[in-house]
């Protein structure tokens, strides 16, 4: 996707110095972490598990970050959400990466037990990690210094074995063949967490996890798994099938938008100035900066509707109804507040102009100058 590189902004700074950018995410309603993964020096980037809930998030972030996009993971078909793969391929044109096992459509790159999943100059090991589902799989990163788990391994549990061809015999050989053999020092990132746990170690996990941990046997884990009596995923029936579409709606046909709206990571609705100028007639163009500012040296778009910040709560009822309304200021940030306030206010169709006056006027469009404020 083409980002808009902010002015002064680095990949490898937002990596925290480290030539890998990490960034974990989460999805409340269903406790679900999402995890994005990319090489500082190349750009390229993986994302395990996306939510298709937080498609738009997830995307902005990418966007905003700079990544070139590889592939979208999933650790396995999930039965709690839908994943948010198929969006992600639609918008990045990144590869569909599940096991091979699960045998779902759309999936551009099935995952065996020894592949590796390149993304510039680093890779993820894949691991067979069954029992949860027949095809869970873990993602070991290049250096084992981090696992991400799905739902073989939670912090302090682990997924349960009791649907889905699920079996606890083969999750405790997946997990002490294949987890507990990576370094102690190994951070595991898991597929959930519902009580803000985010994070464990190998080293934790064979020590304190309260089903395998400590001195468990096999005959432990599996007495324990075989009589955990959850309740059914209420999700699953509409889960399980989306998943093995790598969640592409069934009409991905979507009604056309007003306009090519973006959300920023910020969450709000943005729109270019290249759009902006060709559907001028179409919308309220609303500047929310100072009486001062709008006739002075800056100047103002022409046509464009002045309302003060400060009082625009007071003067909502100046701005025509029944047509669009595009906010404005000249960096963008007063009017994004703005844009938050009219959402508040009910309006429905509204958007930001991302970078205000100045990106108008870097894209050499034109303004007006020294003409009389409002209108
Ligand atoms: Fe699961």
């Amino acid at each position: 996707m083409a980002a808009t590189p902010a002015p002064g902004y680095l990949l490898l700074a937002a990596a925290g110095g480290s030539s890998l950018l990490f960034r974990q995410l989460f999805d409340a309603p269903t406790g679900t972490f999402t995890y994005l993964l990319a090489d500082g020096h190349t750009g390229k980037g993986l994302i395990i598990d996306t939510v298709f809930d937080q498609h738009g998030r997830d995307l902005a972030l990418i966007d905003e970050l700079g990544i070139d996009l590889v592939a979208s993971l999933d650790t396995h078909a999930h039965a709690d959400h839908v994943t948010g793969s198929w969006l992600m391929h639609a918008a990045t044109g990144c590869t569909i990466g599940l096991a091979a096992a699960a045998r779902a459509e759309n999936v551009t790159l099935p995952l065996s037990h020894g592949d590796r999943v390149v993304f510039g100059g680093r890779s993820l090991e894949v691991r067979a990690t069954p029992g949860h589902t027949d095809g869970c799989i873990s993602f070991v990163l290049d250096d084992q210094s981090m696992v991400f788990s799905g739902d073989a391994l939670l912090v302090r549990g682990c997924g349960r074995c009791d649907f889905q061809q699920g079996n606890a015999h083969t999750l405790w050989n997946s997990i002490t063949g294949q987890i507990w053999t990576l370094p102690d020092s190994c951070l595991i990132f898991p597929g959930h967490d519902y009580t803000g746990r985010n994070v464990t170690s190998v080293a934790e996990e064979k020590a304190f996890n309260a089903r395998l941990g400590g001195n468990a046997t096999e005959r432990d884990f599996v007495g324990y798994m075989d009589n955990m009596k959850l309740p059914h995923p209420h999700r699953i029936a509409e889960a399980l099938p989306a998943n093995l579409r790598s969640g592409k709606p069934r009409n991905p046909e979507t009604p056309p938008a007003w306009a090519p709206i973006r959300h920023s990571y910020a969450g709000l609705p943005e729109l270019r100035p290249t759009w902006l100028v060709a559907h001028q007639g179409d919308v309220t163009l609303l500047d929310v900066r100072s009486t001062e500012e709008f006739g002075g040296p800056d100047g103002h778009v022409r046509g464009s509707l002045l309302i003060p910040l400060p009082e625009l709560e007071a003067r909502l009822g100046e701005i025509p109804t029944g047509r669009p309304v595009v906010v404005l200021c000249h960096s963008g940030s007063r009017s994004a507040l703005a844009t938050q306030q009219l959402i508040k206010a009910g309006l429905r169709q509204v958007a930001n102009l991302h970078g205000g006056l100045r990106a108008w006027t870097a894209e050499g469009l034109p303004v007006e100058r020294f003409s009389s404020a409002g209108g």
